[in-house]
């Protein structure tokens, strides 16, 4: 169903009211046109929010074009509210896989000057075809699994353009990572579901920055959390925020929910469907699809059916029976509404300001990943600040060289 123009709108309005460190960034870029003369190509989620920082962009000077970040995450009112704004957008909610590749390849054909990506599924397209593209200044990159994707090119040498490392910037894995995800996850998971979380075995597969963050909000619900994990630092440091950490193969015996976010693939398999408990609720909030084995689950099942919107049933051969949400997709976007808005304020903010950064300075950076400048990290934790009524200390000129002899920085 296409879009509703009037209520792409409303969303966008909202947003931008409540996203008033991009705005600041908007009005400065009205003035200074920083994009002028620039094709910046985005592939994000395209939702509300991810409008409100194509807008942004275009008010800096930009040619726009956006595509989905994943064939599950658009917003079709959102996506009808920016076509009417005159930017080009690639995105229907339920796309054909082919569909959203055709969107993606559509954001290269635009021979952009800059890339904004989440996931780098653009940066990775850029690098298969041996053409390239011609006049390209540098990428920024959103997410956890694809700034590893990115770090992989760099370690082969191959990486053909400067790529700014946003996920790692303080302001967005803190907040975006930890907040942001444990907060949207749950709400996919309850749109979805309608199901309480109170008095639920949760186990959370992951102890990343997410992970924190949904663990800590299933434990501020009521749930019992569990956490499973690869590397025994996190295992360590989950154990030590109080929560039991075990292998799946025995977490999947007790779980009414398992939510997995660890960038890694095969997380919820065969071996462990053979155990699982009966009724379980799966759900992804990785960046992609490949954590929960639907492969495994349609191989060993005997049905599957909808049973409600974004919820698959899978019926065992005993009879025991999984729910998979959202086809095993990100769920905070393929059922709920996203990250919380002043979160994506956060990380479009970073986004915004560095896209600009490579505007400007791309022709002369290296060929690596870059990390957000430390101005731009500070710059957004201040504006941040001031919409919550908080001030803090400045240095004394005591502190300030007390640091700097130190090289502490401030
Ligand atoms: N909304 C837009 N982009 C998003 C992202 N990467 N994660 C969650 N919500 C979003």
């Amino acid at each position: 169903m296409p879009g509703d123009v009037e209520r792409g709108r409303q969303k966008l309005e909202w947003a931008r009211a409540h996203m008033p460190v991009l705005e600041g960034i908007r009005h400065r870029f009205e003035s200074e046109r920083p994009f002028r003369g620039l094709v910046v190509s985005m592939v994000l989620h395209l939702e509300a929010k991810t409008a409100a920082l194509a807008l942004a962009v275009r008010a800096g000077g930009a040619e726009v074009h956006l595509a989905a970040g994943n064939p599950l995450s658009t917003d079709d009112d959102a996506v009808a509210a920016l076509r009417t704004e005159g930017i080009d957008a690639h995105a229907v909610k339920g796309e054909s896989v082919a569909d959203y590749r055709a969107g993606i390849a559509a954001m290269r054909d635009a021979d952009p000057h800059v890339i904004i990506d989440d996931g780098a599924d653009l940066v990775a397209l850029v690098h298969s075809d041996p053409k390239g593209v011609s006049r390209l200044r540098g990428s920024t990159e959103e997410t956890t699994t694809g700034v590893t994707r990115l770090r992989a090119l760099e370690k082969e040498g191959k990486l053909r353009f400067p790529a700014i490392d946003v996920n790692d910037a303080e302001m967005k894995h803190l907040f975006d990572n930890r907040y942001g995800t444990g907060q949207s996850t749950i709400d996919g998971i309850s749109t979805a579901t309608n199901l309480l979380i109170a008095g639920k075995v949760a186990v959370v597969a992951g102890y990343g920055w997410c992970g924190r963050g949904v663990a800590a909000r299933l434990k501020g619900m009521g749930a019992d959390v569990i956490v499973t994990e690869i590397d025994p630092v996190r295992a360590l440091e989950a154990r030590m925020d109080g929560f039991r950490v075990m292998p799946m193969l025995d977490a999947a015996r007790q779980a009414d929910l398992i939510v997995t976010v660890t960038g890694n693939t095969g997380v919820v398999r065969a071996d462990h469907f053979r155990v699982i408990k009966n009724g379980c609720v799966l759900a992804n909030s990785g960046h992609f699809d490949v954590e929960v084995s639907r492969a495994d689950l349609e191989g060993m099942s005997v049905a599957h059916r909808t049973v409600r919107p974004n919820v698959t049933q899978y019926d065992l051969p005993d009879g025991r029976r999984v729910y998979l949400l959202g086809e095993g997709r990100l769920i905070n976007l393929a059922a709920g509404q996203g990250h919380p808005v002043e979160i994506m304020d956060l990380s479009f903010s970073l986004q915004a300001l560095s896209a600009e950064h490579i505007a400007k300075h791309g022709p002369t950076m290296g060929h690596r990943v870059h990390p957000v400048p430390r101005e731009i990290d500070v710059a957004v934790a201040r504006a941040a600040l001031a919409p919550f009524g908080v001030s803090i200390d400045e240095p004394t000129d005591t502190q300030r060289r007390y640091a700097e002899s130190w090289n502490l920085g401030t």
